[in-house]
């Protein structure tokens, strides 16, 4: 069959990758894709937000299936559009596709359903917010309820910074319209699992667990990121962690958005925070998670094409998804500079390294080609580097022992990506939860 992935980061890359791996995968293409895709599919320099061009595209190269899995098109309608033409595709529909375009729908849906999360109150006028954030419990955390890339999460330590915050983010719009409704939301402390699930409207299978490093720096410091490295599994995503959000959290949401007329197909991501008081919703979004899916999807055993096949289909139910009994760890390989301003264009040498191998991967994220035909940089996130291994300290080592193979001028990556598994010895270090 013919495959069009549209998108062109780590995410896309690793996707592309497993469809790769699919046998009833003929032919790949990707809108637009970069250098690393460009090695394994046919790259198309469409724009992701152009839906008249990717269905012209669609229709003229009689594409079998479409698969997206970015925040902007799904939440713009890019599964309508394609419906629309009778083309088949995998993902969610914009109706669907709010509860990660609107922080304020997903917090309502989940106080109407009864899944935990944290306290909070909506404000779409700066002034009721600010005279809120006066007597609120500090610290406290204000969300930019619309698409904001990743960054409109304001942590707020002093009700100066809080101050500050509501103001950059709806009085100077720095997010534009992301920031015209604000979630005001209790600070919750725990460790962070990510949880991505296949779901079909009715039925959801999870994938296996994993968690991301969003500060650019060591020890979690320095400024938020699009994530800087995974590992995955999670060793603290334990049964009874797993058997508490079944009953609580997963079902109830696929349940809540049928019954609220907005039935849920694609990947739901379910950021968690695991409290003292049990596991809560930090935030859902529609898609794979960056760069949760480059340690997620090469440890999936099941063909990745019939997964998404019974997401349209409403069959999911009938699918056994299995993962691998090993572990992973990715170390992003960053621009210096980022997330600040950093440069691009610096030819990345050493991914010679990459080829042939079944045990590691270089997932490109910002990447093209320049008019040598070198692989140069492109973007703030490079190349997630992604490494195999029997447990958790196995696949960190090879994951570092191969991001040390890579080079380019400025590069950046932390040092401590998996450092929370040297707190979890007495827990397993592989698995398949
Ligand atoms: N890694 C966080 C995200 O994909 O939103």
């Amino acid at each position: 069959m013919k495959v069009l992935l549209v998108g062109s980061g780590g995410r896309e890359h690793a996707i592309a990758a497993a469809l790769k791996r699919s046998s009833r995968v003929d032919q790949l293409y990707c809108a637009p894709g970069n250098a690393g895709i460009s090695g394994i599919a046919e790259c198309v320099n469409i724009s992701t937000m152009d839906f008249d061009a990717l269905t012209a595209f669609a229709l003229d190269k009689g594409i079998d299936l479409t698969v997206c899995s970015m925040d902007d098109p799904l939440c713009a309608g890019i599964v309508d559009a394609f419906e629309a033409k009778g083309l088949r595709i995998f993902g969610t529909r914009k109706n669907a596709a709010i509860i990660e375009g609107s922080k304020a729908f997903s917090k309502d849906l989940m106080k109407r359903y009864g899944i935990p999360t944290a306290a909070y109150e909506v404000f779409d006028d700066a002034a009721k917010a600010a005279a809120y954030l006066e007597t609120a419990p500090l610290p406290i955390v204000l969300k930019a309820s619309g698409l904001a890339l990743g960054k409109g999460v304001l942590i707020c330590n002093t009700r100066q910074e809080a101050m500050d915050g509501i103001r950059e983010l709806m009085t100077d719009r720095k997010f534009g319209s992301a920031g015209d409704q604000v979630v005001i939301e209790q600070f919750m402390t725990g460790r962070e699992v990510s949880v991505l699930a296949f779901v079909d409207g009715k039925h959801y299978k999870l994938m296996t667990s994993s968690q991301d490093h969003k500060r650019a720096g060591d020890g979690d410091t320095g400024l938020n990121t699009g994530g800087m490295g995974t590992f995955s599994p999670s060793p603290f995503y334990t049964a009874e962690v797993d058997a508490y959000c079944r009953e609580h959290i997963y079902q109830k949401t696929v349940d809540a958005m049928a019954a609220e007329g907005r039935p849920f197909n694609g990947v739901l991501y379910f950021g968690l925070m695991l409290t003292q008081d049990g596991p809560k919703v930090l935030e859902y979004n529609t898609r794979f998670g960056d760069p949760e899916t480059q340690v997620v999807l090469p440890r999936m055993v099941t063909d990745i094409v019939d997964v998404m096949d019974a997401c349209i289909d409403g069959t999911l139910d009938q699918i056994d998804l299995t993962f691998a009994d090993n572990a992973a760890v990715c170390v992003v390989i960053a621009s210096g500079g980022y997330p600040l301003a950093y440069e691009k264009g610096k030819v990345i040498k050493g991914l010679e390294y990459f080829e042939g191998r079944d045990d590691c991967f270089c997932f490109h994220a910002g990447t093209a080609l320049n008019a040598q035909g070198q692989i140069v940089t492109s973007g703030g996130r490079v190349l997630g580097v992604t490494a195999l291994g029997s447990d958790l300290k196995a696949a960190r080592a090879a994951a570092y022992e191969a991001a040390g193979k890579v080079h380019f001028e400025g590069q950046y990556m932390r040092s401590d990506i998996g450092k929370a598994i040297d707190e979890s010895e007495a827990l397993p270090a592989a698995g398949t939860l």
